[in-house]
């Protein structure tokens, strides 16, 4: 492992380790030891068919591979830089591979899908191409999941805009980082928050079909005013091409 690969490893396995929450927070706090989860992110589940094969990239405690597995009946293969983030995965016996999503060690178009929520948000501004393209890679269809700055969750856009400028004005002098890339948070995690519509521009430069949609089911009238977003990613653009 490279050595930034090792740092960010230490940060997931620190979180992992001295959390109890395995560092969700607020109303969506969690405490994996105890069993308690929070719910998947069910647009998942209505997109996946069952009995097939599926990698979940950044699987975490388990959110949603675990009901993934058991609903689907898929063949699920959990994956995460941290094992103490992915203990509970692991305790479930769901074959697990520790790995940077950068590399992952899979061949091209290994599993039917390829499910990655809330973890490229954490990734480097400068690695996330490279990440995308990696995912891109692995996964016929990819189930790429993103919080909104602009969802409730954000106060439709005031964290974002307030944790930015702060953060940045605090690491004034040794940062060239642009305000609201690669924002340090106090876990030790970081946080690039990416505006939906920019981030699904960013997906269409790999893949050919781009498709927003509700990560859990809401009521608004489009995905871009939930709290997440799903992209479901393909390489064809379907039967009606
Ligand atoms: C916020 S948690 C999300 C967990 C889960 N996917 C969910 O939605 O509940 C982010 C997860 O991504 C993992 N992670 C962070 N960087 C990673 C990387 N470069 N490669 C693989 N996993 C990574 C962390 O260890 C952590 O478990």
């Amino acid at each position: 492992m490279g050595q930034v690969t090792k740092d960010q490893r230490k940060t997931w396995e620190s979180i992992g380790e001295d959390d109890p929450y395995c560092g969700t927070g607020g109303p969506t706090r969690v405490v994996p030891k105890t069993g308690k989860f929070a719910q998947p992110d069910s647009g998942l589940l209505d997109v996946i068919e069952p009995n097939t094969t599926l990698l979940d990239v950044g699987c975490g405690y388990g959110r949603n591979s675990v009901p993934i597995a058991e609903a689907k009946k898929a063949f699920v293969v959990a994956c995460d830089i941290s094992l103490n983030m992915s203990r509970s995965v692991r305790e479930r016996h769901l074959p697990f591979v520790l790995c940077d999503l950068r590399k992952l060690p899979f061949r091209r178009s290994s599993f039917d899908y390829l499910v990655c929520s809330v973890v490229l948000i954490h990734l480097k501004r400068i690695w996330i191409d490279e990440a995308i393209a990696e995912l891109k890679r692995v996964g016929k269809e990819c189930l790429i999941v993103m919080p909104n700055p602009l969802g409730r969750a954000s106060l439709f856009g005031f964290i974002p805009f307030l944790v930015g400028p702060v953060m940045w004005i605090r690491r004034r002098g040794n940062s060239k980082l642009p305000v609201f890339s690669d924002i340090p948070c106090p876990r030790g995690y970081l946080v690039n928050f990416y505006l939906p519509w920019m981030f699904r521009s960013l997906l269409e430069n790999h893949f050919e079909s781009v498709t927003p949609s509700y990560a859990k089911r809401d009521r608004v009238p489009h995905p871009y005013m939930t709290d997440r977003v799903l992209y479901i990613c393909n390489n064809s653009k379907g039967p009606m091409g």
